[in-house]
């Protein structure tokens, strides 16, 4: 018996969907056309692909999107009023800083200066907090812990009362997600790299987040059969069968977790495509405020 495979391109694409109904109704009633903007400093090729992935994205879901570049030369008084501007610009509902940006450049600083009322990415520490604590509600979810959790609940899985292990204990994944799952009533158990005897600990997950970014770290016996598994991880490998002479595997040695987990998503085509649709699930929501 192999694991069932949660197709996240499928199921960001049921989201996006959903995203451009609720742009063309916000159209027509309110006569208001969501828009983001993406600030990206300097000619880092993996942050251009992301953008212009974002910005096509938009596009398909009706969401109007405002690109910024600037050189790598830029100087944080020239990132920061631009951040400014496009925190006083009523058309623009959201406010991407691709990360990371260039040495010597304070990104606390940057992401600071962008209003809690545009941060769709949903980094800004009052976001963080509020998810910490019962009965408050953030402005935004982050995009990638937020994708986490919709796979799990769009594939039915069950969440509550369930043993949720998440490796890796990031600000932008480790740590939402597992604020995220006790929100939802997982019982949850946080691993990081000082973690002792990891697998005993990953062993008992039914649901398994991996978000350490360790090429194919979490092997067949770490996982519990049955369990779900969440592969965040993006890592690059080489593989000198293909014409990049690249690849790209997830924190999960897939081949062998799929003989035994329950659910597992692939990367790519798993996380990934889901942090894109939650980008214009947060976009739309902070248009219809
Ligand atoms: N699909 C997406 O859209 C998406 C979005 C964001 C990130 N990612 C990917 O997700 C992965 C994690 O990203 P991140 O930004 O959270 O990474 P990060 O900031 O480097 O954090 C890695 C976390 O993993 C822990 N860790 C590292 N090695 C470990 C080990 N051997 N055993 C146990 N824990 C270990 C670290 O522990 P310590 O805290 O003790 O150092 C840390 O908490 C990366 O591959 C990244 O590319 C994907």
């Amino acid at each position: 018996v192999t694991a069932r495979r949660i197709d996240g391109n499928a199921i960001a694409g049921e989201i996006r969907r959903e995203v451009k109904e609720g742009a063309e109704r916000l159209r027509r009633e309110h006569g208001i056309t969501p828009g983001l903007a993406t600030v990206l400093v300097g000619l880092n090729p993996a942050s251009a692909l992301y953008v212009s992935m974002k910005r096509k994205a938009c596009a398909e879901a009706g969401i109007a999107s405002f690109p910024h570049e600037l050189p790598a030369a830029a100087s944080q008084a020239e990132i920061l009023a631009l951040v400014r501007r496009l925190g006083a610009d009523a058309a623009v509902h959201g406010i991407l800083v691709q990360l990371p940006l260039p040495p010597g450049i304070d990104e606390r600083a940057v992401l600071d200066a962008v209003p809690l009322s545009k941060d769709v990415d949903g980094f800004h520490p009052l976001n963080i907090g509020a998810l910490a604590m019962k009965g408050r509600e953030p402005e935004f979810i982050p995009c990638t812990p937020n994708g986490v959790i919709e796979l799990l609940l769009r594939t039915k899985t069950p969440v509550d009362g369930a043993h949720a292990v998440v490796l890796g204990r990031s600000n932008i994944v480790g740590m939402p997600v597992s604020l995220l799952l006790l929100q939802r009533n997982a019982t949850v158990t946080v691993c990081h790299s000082r973690t002792r005897d990891l697998a005993s600990i990953t062993r008992q997950a039914d649901i398994l987040v991996a978000a350490i970014g360790r090429p194919r770290f979490v092997t067949r016996d770490m996982i519990r059969p049955g369990a779900t598994v969440i592969d965040v991880g993006v890592n690059t490998i080489p593989d000198p069968a293909r014409a990049s002479g690249k690849r790209t595997v997830g924190d999960v040695d897939f081949e062998a977790a799929i003989e035994v987990a329950g659910a597992i998503t692939p990367v790519p085509g798993g996380v990934g495509p889901m942090t894109i649709a939650m980008l214009l699930t947060n976009t739309l929501r902070s248009a219809g405020r």
